[in-house]
């Protein structure tokens, strides 16, 4: 199955490369950075929307699903793109936003003209009462879910921002213009696609949440979600031997998700879940700032490894994305520990049963932005939560601090190429401020240095493309009660993989029955191998036996 040998990097290319002085990454940026990323020996890009947008949520406000936003480049620059990276072995993987459109979409500006068609393309609902929503339901990104629209005395549904008009999937029609959608890029040579929130699709019910809660629970994971999904995989990608495919899946389960990414049931190839990004969540709140909870991600690393493997079913394996803060300041330590830690979150994840995901620049170990003024966040999740916690009686000081630790510019800050001003991302002042970090963390010095993370990835990446055990073997966990290592093994028929991780800054003892195996890869040169051994701060060792 070839998703078993791939790995996937990601861009968000409005900060990888800008090729033409403006300020935006571009096409023409991504394709002379081809050769770097060959380097690295990824063999996919997935690249977050480059259609035409308003911007408002960053290429999720999908204005025209068939067409680049000219920011980006052209049709022309994309065909280079896809062939240029053929050669250098790459395939290319389009972010697919079917939940919603941009109330600057051309089907919304027809619904709010009055056509019936277009206007049963959203979701619309009476009030309870003037001037009161149909029901409680809040948006992800702050407020009510729902807008009112005088001229027709409704409101819309929109479970993100206001201009974020959630689509009716009841509609069959609207499940056909998806499904042209994907085909339209398939005949541009697309074969990979991720589909943004797509377990949110079926909704059902339309009542408030009893648990004064946002709503999740009535349009998360809905009736008709499996269906709707093989609906789709027949009427488009499913039709090409070998395409990719990954479901963004929202506050999920692992029941629904190895229907969604089981091997037969004609859905999807994978899916990213997100309840191991949330051990840092006070209460499960995200704007509620905790320590990571160790012994929480390792056990649901754990059940997500042994519950989608038993079902025979396919997790994408991820730390970072342009909605997570970075790792490395997360859950290693960006200071003292910056590149033995980003090593070992690098190898705890890649070891893994499941498809990795890189993001830009996690794979030169960058730090989040530390940003100390709010006007240098552009995200609308961002600012909109700024105002809330204001309201809520925070102080400044307090929410700023929040937003270094949980803000999803954290990650989209501009590419780090080298020490020189902007980074090399771009010669006039970026889109989004460059963290202050490049003159450390850059591209340029980290190849000169033969131990650097890029390195260490490199043979992470090496090390799934050509060994079988990496690819298929099953997960077992160990040292299950062991509060500071996380430690697994992947077997296949008589090889076995050991991965051993030291999430903490300080020496821990882990016993391990090592006898026989040897060291394919660690973060610290003079690692060895004993029944017990003393792990320092962030070690990870791989161990390999046949
Ligand atoms: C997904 C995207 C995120 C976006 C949201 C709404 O979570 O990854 O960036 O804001 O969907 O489309």
């Amino acid at each position: 199955m070839s998703k078993k040998d791939k790995i996937v990097y990601q861009i968000y290319p409005k900060s990888y490369q800008d090729s033409n002085h403006d300020g935006w990454g571009d096409i023409q940026g991504v394709i002379s950075r081809l050769d770097y990323l060959k380097e690295l020996g990824i063999n996919y890009i997935w690249f977050n929307p480059m259609i035409v947008s308003p911007q408002r949520d960053n290429g999720y406000d999908v204005a025209d699903y068939r067409n680049f936003d000219p920011r980006y480049g052209t049709m022309e620059d994309f065909e280079e793109l896809a062939s240029e990276a053929k050669k250098r072995g790459i395939d290319i993987m389009f972010d697919m936003v079917f939940n919603h459109t941009s109330t600057e979409h051309e089907w919304f500006k027809r619904a709010l003209a009055g056509e019936e068609k277009y206007k049963n393309y959203y979701i619309w609902k009476k009030g309870k009462a003037p001037g009161v929503p149909p029901n409680n339901w809040q948006s992800k990104f702050a407020g009510s879910a729902w807008e009112y629209v005088e001229k027709f005395d409704e409101w819309y549904l929109h479970l993100f921002d206001v201009t974020q008009a959630d689509l009716n999937w009841e509609n069959p029609e609207v499940r056909k213009e998806c499904a042209d959608i994907v085909n339209f890029w398939r005949s541009k040579g697309v074969h990979g696609f991720r589909f943004d929130v797509i377990n949110l699709i079926s909704k059902s019910g339309y009542d408030d949440d009893p648990n004064e809660y946002d709503g999740r629970q009535f349009y998360t994971d809905g009736p008709r979600e499996h269906e709707f999904l093989k609906e789709l995989n027949r009427n488009s990608f499913g039709q090409d031997e070998d395409h990719l495919t990954v479901g963004e899946m929202s506050s999920t389960t692992i029941a629904n998700c190895v229907g969604y990414a089981g091997e037969d049931s004609n859905e999807l190839d994978m899916v990213f879940s997100f309840h191991h990004l949330k051990v840092d969540y006070k209460n499960q709140m995200k704007w509620e700032l905790q320590d990571p909870d160790i012994m929480a991600l390792k056990r649901l690393l754990t059940q997500w490894q042994l519950g989608m493997q038993e079902k025979n079913a396919w997790n994408a394996l991820f730390w970072n994305c342009h909605d997570q803060p970075r790792s490395v300041s997360r859950f290693g330590n960006d200071k003292e520990y910056r590149k033995e830690s980003a090593k070992m979150l690098a190898a705890a994840i890649h070891m893994l049963r499941g498809t990795p995901y890189i993001y830009q620049g996690e794979e030169i170990g960058m730090p989040n932005a530390y940003f100390t003024d709010i006007h240098e966040y552009v995200d609308v999740e961002s600012t909109n939560i700024y105002d809330v916690l204001l309201k809520e009686g925070k102080s400044e000081e307090e929410v700023l601090h929040i937003l270094q630790e949980r803000s999803r510019d954290n990650a989209r800050t501009p590419m780090q190429w080298d020490d020189t001003e902007n980074a090399g991302f771009s010669d006039v002042t970026p889109w989004l401020r460059t963290a202050g970090s490049y003159k450390e963390v850059n591209v340029k010095d980290t190849l000169k240095d033969p131990d650097s993370i890029f390195r260490f990835y490199q043979e992470l990446i090496r090390m799934r493309k050509e060994m079988p055990v990496v690819q298929e073997g099953l997960f077992r966990p160990l040292l299950e009660d062991h509060e500071k290592v996380f430690a697994y093994e992947r077997k296949y028929g008589d090889e076995s993989l050991i991965c051993i991780n030291n999430f903490f800054g300080e020496e821990t003892e882990a016993e391990l029955p090592l006898e026989g195996y040897e060291i394919l890869l660690s973060n610290y040169k003079d690692a060895v191998l004993a029944d017990r051994i003393v792990l320092r701060p962030y070690e990870t060792i791989i161990a390999y036996k046949k």
